[in-house]
């Protein structure tokens, strides 16, 4: 299996790695096919992702997308940065190995759980802008993921 010169390189040095301490956008989601999880957090500003983090308890192709999703996103407006796909991700990394697409899933649904918890906390029902995110609820295990 071979991974781009990009993957390597966000994987080895990954961009804004850590908790966000003042973070208004906390979103945590589970992939149900490995159990790899990843947390996300967000600092928006006048509809602005000022700052951006992840957490990713995952594999290196997981890892190396969250790096480059949090690259992307930061800056951006919330409405751009639930814009971005996996597809989008993957292709700014030069591409992943089939086995490994479903990986890059975690960080687009990551973001939109993020962005969900921060419309939650204005006090606005997130669906209707965000869609359904599938939760990772770990006491039944529905995601999948084994912590
Ligand atoms: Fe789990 Fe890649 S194998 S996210």
């Amino acid at each position: 299996m071979a991974y781009s010169e990009k993957v390597m390189e966000h994987f080895a040095n990954p961009r804004n790695v850590g908790e966000l301490e003042d973070a208004n956008g906390i979103g945590e989601v589970g992939n149900p096919k490995c159990g790899d999880i990843m947390k996300m957090y967000i600092k928006v500003e006048n509809g602005i992702i000022e700052k951006v983090s992840f957490k990713t308890f995952g594999c290196g192709a997981a890892i190396a997308t969250s790096s480059m999703a949090t690259e992307l996103i930061k800056g951006k407006s919330i409405d751009d940065a639930l814009k971005l796909t996996n597809k989008a991700v993957m292709e700014a990394l030069d591409g992943l190995p089939p086995v490994k697409v479903h990986c890059s899933v975690l960080a687009e649904q990551a973001i939109k759980a993020a962005v969900s918890d921060y419309y939650k906390r204005q006090g606005i029902d997130p669906e209707p802008i965000v869609g359904k995110i599938p939760e990772c609820d770990h006491e039944d295990g529905s995601c999948g993921c084994s912590v």
